[in-house]
């Protein structure tokens, strides 16, 4: 069988405490001045899905926990819906230090903390990125508009991104809770586009000759071409009865694992090295 997790969890977790403890001690922009905790963001150092949030608010700020006050209890429940636990997934912010009164960040201090969340993506690697609200969304592609592209799947270099509007939106409005709610459940769909992204990035596919074939890509700017919506055809073509069948959140995680080990499999099978046994892949896709 090809076996569980492919990502080492080690090298990751260790990655992720060496910038959450860089971050404890930063002082490179004025948040420092204000903040009580640093908060560098909690999850899975495994996870195959990826929360980023605009930064902490008061909530937060005094537990050192991200998505912890109203607005993170509407996310636990948008996660739980899934169904995925918490704990299986990484929940990050753009800025790690609380912008007093809850404004928005200025874009120095973006500036100055966006080392850390691109560190913390590359520690992670994960499949999906879902970027919560305008703010978040502006940190990977400002010409993508929040409203337009809440639960819409995008290629995003090796990966992809899905993004939701922030949950605070949800808890002013009901319509906004309900675009949040309907949005989340493309997660699967999301995996799945993730999967193919990193295969083909691994294969050294130019991922451009899908974006031309999309017959709904958005037009993206010049600047942004590493980013176009996938094709739905394409998405429909993947292995979906597989997450159908999944119906606990463990069973989720262990699909997810599959999937990720599977793609491994393939590309090891690829450069034809000998450890990977093609039946096993076989049979445990089929
Ligand atoms: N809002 C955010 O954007 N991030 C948090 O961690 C909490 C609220
Ligand atoms: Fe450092 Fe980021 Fe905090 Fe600014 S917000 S002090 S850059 S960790």
């Amino acid at each position: 069988m090809v076996d569980g997790d492919s990502k080492s969890h080690e090298s990751a977790s260790e990655k992720l405490e060496a910038i959450a403890d860089v971050v404890s001690k930063c002082r490179k922009c004025p948040l420092a001045e204000t903040r009580t905790n640093t908060v560098p963001g909690e999850g899975s150092p495994t996870a195959e899905i990826m929360f980023v949030g605009e930064g902490p608010g008061r909530d937060e700020d005094l537990s050192g926990r991200p998505f912890v006050g109203r607005a993170g209890k509407f996310l636990d429940e948008l996660i739980q819906s899934l169904p995925m636990r918490r704990e299986d997934v990484y929940i990050a912010n753009v800025v790690k230090c609380r912008p007093p009164g809850n404004r928005d960040p200025e874009r120095a201090e973006v500036d100055h903390c966006s080392d850390y969340l691109r560190q913390q993506i590359e520690a992670i690697d994960p499949l999906v990125i879902v970027p919560l609200g305008r703010h978040a969304l502006g940190w990977f592609n400002p010409s993508l508009r929040i409203t337009a592209s809440n639960g819409k799947i995008f290629r995003h270099e090796d990966r992809v991104l899905m993004p939701l509007l922030h949950p605070s939106a949800g808890l002013r409005n009901p319509s906004n809770a309900e675009m949040l709610r309907e949005g989340i459940h493309n997660l699967r769909e999301a995996i799945l586009e993730g999967i193919r992204a990193k295969r083909e990035a691994k294969a050294g596919v130019m991922a451009n000759s899908i974006h031309e074939s999309a017959p709904n890509a958005i037009e993206t700017e010049a600047a942004s071409n590493v980013l176009a919506e996938a094709p739905k055809a394409d998405a429909r073509e993947a292995p979906v009865g597989l997450f159908e069948r999944a119906q606990t959140s463990e069973e989720v995680q262990a699909e997810m694992r599959k999937q990720r080990a599977i793609e491994e499999a393939a590309e090891a099978v690829e450069s034809e090295d000998p450890k990977v046994v093609v039946d096993d892949r076989q049979a445990s896709f089929f």
